[in-house]
């Protein structure tokens, strides 16, 4: 078995190669072209004293790193790691605006493709999917997950690790890593890396569900997190990761610590060097080391010392040799390495065909006045103006792949390009570019005006650049940067009809723009297709479907936002009360766009709710059906929303919450029946014991195509 077989090799080695297998280094990031690998390295790899490497891409590359691994006493292969976030070579959407398509086999198909591309390009383990809850916009690294929602994250979580992971040891797999344990998402403020004050029960309730629903799936990684919790940091946090994960959940893989983040324990003021960092760190979890140096200098002497048992070190060595075994590294420690594999995957246009499909699925259309979209395919001529219309790279938003041989001008469809292809035949296309995506200057708005003049229909491409979300990308401003929303009140100016199409990261603010513009797309970041993709929903050749899995505000001030608050002893009974109730005095309480918000192109119709039963004992079910009609002229999707509201709890629970989802294509005229279950799960919740209970009580059900458009209600009793 795989287990004596770790045993085995686990008692021939020496303390020193134990430690080096818990040791990540990075690379270089080169893809192909020959490259020296740093001659302190090449001895370290030759010597055991490094288990893993992040930032080494392509065939050619790893199986350089790997020779010299081979060359070593024992032969243990080294791990290639990756952040493989949305797409290798054929980019995906930003997660969070995959998220937003609430289809779960997209997402779980965007996964496998990643997977097989660099699977085949010699990657061992993405360093995805970042499950963290994000309530904060202001927060750059909300674009890398699936929002604000915990329901909705963890079904997310639970798709996008099958996808990556598949089986396990096939060729075309890579590691899922869950990351980053944990609570990262609600750093104070939303400035990145910052401190975590959580209550216990809300790190059970809103934080911890989507890692336990990736671990569910099968994840064979954790990796832990920047910030403290409470005090204590996540990296040297015992309760965290061994008594939750490792005990409680009884996780069987291992635990990488983030980039350098057993280090930063110092800054912290949780320890005073490197060495204490080590002893904090392996006490309480973690088991290899990204690129801190700390295990690798200090172990071996805590070990002697005394102060870390060798039964730590082993079996941190174990989880790691387990996971090189199931990969089939020791059979073959080349087998995610075959440069003809490796081109196929990389070429192979059926990725490309998925990534337009998922990206057509990721917008979100925001507003449709005078049904401006879908644009006519007789409209003669058609202004595209804004900084981000000839953008080729830009399209691939933050943690995008770079393979440096590949030319991103080619490979990514600009938004251009994709329009130009769709209207060949039929339009003529003309363009200004209008202002920059900051600054203030206004010198181009004058010819961007005058092509406007010349159109039929205008169409204005503005919002963030691509790093302006991301990884220490925190912002205290969400409006629209420099003078692009001048722009577009320059162009509205016009008289002519304008549809607008918003580029970022995360939920911006557009005030000005959303009241007074017809017609609003929200594309995010689409990938290599982005053009193609936009082209087809601007034409209506694909009708959106998109929801927010974030809230939009109207003002910074209102952060953090999200939809399933509770109601507080004063809820406001309206939306201009602010006299001794739960409101601002300055300002609406609900979000500018509401989370599972998202319009069509057709119109959908709810009837017909029934119930299998008013009165249940808490370990039945409910039956639930409705029916869902599509009362518009062409063929659409619609995200069926199921919320529940638990009316009185040991506990104060939220005024609504997201249970269940289903997205169902309904052809114009047609109607479905849609059904739920209704069962113990979703009645449950941490109670005051903080036990995950269900309690008698009265229930509110509500249907609805947002959470803030419920269109079908109903209650139940659950007894005891
Ligand atoms: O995977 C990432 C992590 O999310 C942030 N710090 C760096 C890691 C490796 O690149």
């Amino acid at each position: 078995t795989i287990g004596q077989k770790v045993d085995a090799l686990l008692n021939r080695m020496t303390l020193e190669e134990k430690i080096g297998q818990l040791n990540q280094y990075t690379g270089d990031n080169a893809a192909t072209g020959p490259i020296t690998i740093n001659p302190n390295k090449q001895s370290e790899i030759k010597t055991g004293l490094i288990g893993s490497m992040l930032n080494v891409l392509g065939t050619q590359h790893t199986r350089q790193y790997q020779e010299l691994a081979m060359q070593s006493r024992l032969k243990i292969p080294l791990l290639f790691g990756q952040d493989v976030i949305h797409g290798y070579k054929t980019t995906f959407p930003i997660p969070l605006a995959e998220a937003a398509s609430w289809d779960l086999d997209a997402m779980e198909l965007s996964a496998r493709i990643a997977a097989t591309e660099a699977a085949a390009s010699g990657i061992h383990w993405t360093f995805a999917p970042m499950v963290d809850i994000a309530r904060d916009p202001r927060w750059g690294r909300v674009m890398e997950g699936a929002g604000e929602d915990t329901y909705l994250g963890s079904r997310i979580a639970y798709a996008r690790v099958k996808g990556f992971q598949g089986k396990l040891g096939d060729v075309n797999s890579v590691m899922a890593c869950v990351k980053h344990f944990a609570a990262y998402g609600a750093a104070i403020g939303g400035r990145d890396y910052n401190s975590v004050d959580m209550s216990e029960r809300m790190l059970w309730e809103t934080y911890l569900p989507p890692f336990k629903a990736a671990l569910d799936a099968g994840a064979a990684t954790f990796m832990n997190s920047f910030n403290d919790l409470n005090g204590i940091p996540a990296t040297g946090n015992k309760y965290l990761q061994r008594d939750i994960l490792k005990g409680k959940w009884n996780f069987q893989g291992f635990v990488v610590s983030d980039w350098g983040s057993i280090g930063e324990m110092i800054n912290h003021g949780y320890v005073k060097d490197s060495k204490e960092a080590a002893l904090a760190a392996i006490t309480a979890g973690s088991d290899m080391d990204m690129e801190s140096n700390a295990y690798r200098y200090n172990l071996a002497q805590l070990v002697q010392e005394k102060k870390v048992p060798i039964a730590l070190i082993d079996d941190a060595v174990k989880r790691i040799l387990r996971k090189k075994f199931e990969l089939g590294l020791f059979e073959d420690p080349y087998k995610y390495s075959n440069p003809e594999r490796e081109q196929a995957a990389l070429n192979n246009p059926e990725h490309r065909k998925a990534a337009r499909e998922v990206a057509a699925k990721s917008i979100v259309l925001l507003k449709n006045e005078k049904n401006i979209l879908p644009i006519s395919k007789q409209t003669k001529t058609i202004a595209f103006i804004g900084p981000l219309v000839k953008e080729h790279k830009q399209n691939m938003g933050f943690w995008s792949v770079e393979l440096p041989e590949v030319d991103y001008e080619k490979h990514v469809i600009s938004q251009w390009e994709g329009l130009q292809t769709k209207v060949e035949n039929t339009a003529k296309l003309l363009y200004a570019k209008g202002c920059e995506i900051e600054g203030d200057n206004k010198d181009g708005f004058a010819e961007a005006i005058a092509v406007a003049n010349q159109a039929d229909v205008v169409i204005l491409s503005i919002g963030e650049r691509r790093d302006m979300s991301g990884e220490a990308k925190s912002r205290s401003n969400l409006r629209l940067p420099g003078v692009q929303e001048d722009l577009i009140k320059a162009i509205q100016a016009t008289g002519k009809p304008v549809v607008v199409l918003i580029n970022a990261g995360r939920p911006l603010i557009f005030n000005w723009t959303a009241d007074n513009i017809p017609a609003i797309l929200y594309i995010w970041w689409l990938g290599s297709e982005t053009g193609n993709a936009i082209a087809d929903v601007l034409f209506g050749d694909y009708n959106p479907s998109g929801k927010l899995p974030i809230s939009f505000p109207r003002e910074e001030g209102q952060i953090p936002i999200y939809y399933n608050h509770f109601n507080t002893g004063r809820p406001a009974p309206n939306e201009t009360a602010s006299n001794y109730v739960s409101a601002y005095t300055d300002l609406k309480n609900s979000p500018k766009f509401p989370f599972g918000y998202g319009l069509s192109y057709t119109t959908f119709e709810y009837s017909n709710l029934k119930l299998s039963k008013n009165k249940i004992k808490s370990t039945e079910s409910i039956e639930v059906s409705l029916n869902v009609t599509n009362s518009g002229k062409v063929s659409g999707e619609e995200v069926v929303q199921l919320y529940l509201r638990d009316k009185v709890g040991s506990v104060v629970r939220p005024i609504i919450e997201l249970k269940d989802f289903q997205k169902i294509k309904l052809n114009a005229g047609e109607t479905k029946t849609v059904k739920f279950s209704i069962d113990k799960e979703k009645l449950s919740f941490y109670n005051a014991a903080l036990k995950w209970s269900v309690e008698p009580g009265d229930f509110d059900l509500m249907i609805g195509s947002s959470s803030a458009d419920i269109r079908l209600k109903n209650t139940f009793e659950v007894v005891k």
